[in-house]
């Protein structure tokens, strides 16, 4: 109860912080700014939209605080022409550290080379920006989200010594350098286990209303699909709303990633088999420290710093663990982490609520 009562009190301070940092992100881009001294972050997001990156933000800017650093936070809504020009912007600011959680992660290249050449040190945060020498790409193991999300399917009894099986795959942004990395990995397992994938679309820029497009525009195909992969739970919101007005959500099994509150409720309501937990605390975290490491000039250190090629270059990488979520173990891994609340989690099924650590 009481590391409880601790979460409830860190999640409330992570709240209030991430309030300031709301107000920052809405700094206009003036060159009359006042200057602030120490060590100056800028980072950039591709958008809030999904609501993760909230969370990413909030906690990143309250570690970056608590070593001494300064937060710029810029939304780029969607816009890679509006995230090169935060970037500029960042750059004409002289900023230690710019953190890019981009939008395209083939149009960066060259604001990353023009960023280097002022001597500033750039994260690709969570998306790797390609072919391009920054000076770290920390993000979870994507491959391990797309086994994961296709074991949870052979779990469920589709392929594997059953054999057969066909899935739809409803992927992310194709720009999306994470997309294409929990695609591989799930349909390597999907072919290692006899499975067939019915089709692969892509919502572009991640508009999850396009993944419900889809499942109205291909209701003949749903008649032959034994389970739907969605590329994050946002896009299986929406494919479940489609699914529902068919008479079909907890019919067909999907699968997500994020563990955001609408997928955890869905688990306990039996629309969704699994979604993939990312602990962005960790992440969030751990991307500050190494941040303001790399603002005071000191190389990267730690076991979870590796090498990954990345074209032409070798760039330092920090990948995380995600963690596979289901009805059995959500009580543990989402609500006793904190993650989320028991009474948001059932909310819509207060009646399977565990009573048990009251
Ligand atoms: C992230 C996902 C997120 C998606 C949409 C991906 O790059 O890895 O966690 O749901 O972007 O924002």
């Amino acid at each position: 109860m009481r590391t409880c009562r601790g979460i409830l009190l860190l999640a409330a301070l992570l709240l209030c912080v991430g309030v300031a940092a709301c107000g920052r992100e809405e700094d206009d881009q003036t060159e009359s700014e006042e200057q602030a001294p120490g060590i100056r972050i800028g980072m950039s997001f591709d958008s809030f939209v999904i609501e993760r990156w909230q969370r990413d933000r909030d906690v990143f800017v309250s570690v970056a605080k608590e070593l001494g650093a300064e937060v710029n936070v810029q939304n780029a809504n969607g816009d890679i022409e509006e995230q090169k020009k935060q970037i500029d912007y960042f750059i004409r600011k002289g900023m230690d550290v710019i953190v890019i959680i981009c939008i395209d992660s083939d149009a960066l290249q060259e604001s990353v080379e023009k960023a280097k050449d002022a001597g500033i040190r750039i994260v690709a945060y969570d998306r790797l920006i390609r072919n391009a020498d920054v000076d770290l790409y920390i993000s979870f193991d994507n491959e391990m989200v797309g086994t994961m999300m296709a074991q949870a399917l052979v779990d469920e009894g589709i392929g594997g010594e059953n054999g057969g099986g066909n899935v739809l795959m409803l992927g992310g942004s194709p720009t999306d350098s994470n997309v294409s990395m929990v695609e591989d990995a799930f349909v390597r397992v999907m072919e290692d286990n006899g499975v067939t994938i019915l089709d692969s679309a892509h919502a572009q820029g991640w508009k999850a209303e396009l993944a419900a497009a889809y499942i109205y525009s291909h209701e003949a195909l749903l008649e032959k699909t034994d389970a739907i992969m969605c590329g994050n739970d946002d896009l299986a919101t929406q494919v479940v709303r489609a699914l529902s007005e068919n008479r079909m959500a907890g019919d067909i099994p999907v699968v997500g990633q994020d563990a955001d509150l609408a997928a955890c409720q869905r688990i306990v309501e039996g629309t969704q088999i699994m979604t993939v937990y990312k602990p962005v605390e960790k992440l969030a975290t751990r991307a500050a420290e190494a941040s303001v490491a790399l603002a005071r000039g000191e190389s990267l250190q730690g076991e979870d710093v590796t090498v990954l090629e990345n074209g032409n270059y070798e760039i330092p990488y920090i990948g995380l663990e995600p963690v596979s979520v289901n009805r059995d173990n959500i009580d543990d891994v989402i609500i006793g982490s904190g993650f989320h609340l028991k009474e948001d989690v059932y909310l819509n099924v207060p009646e399977k609520m565990p009573q048990t650590d009251e």
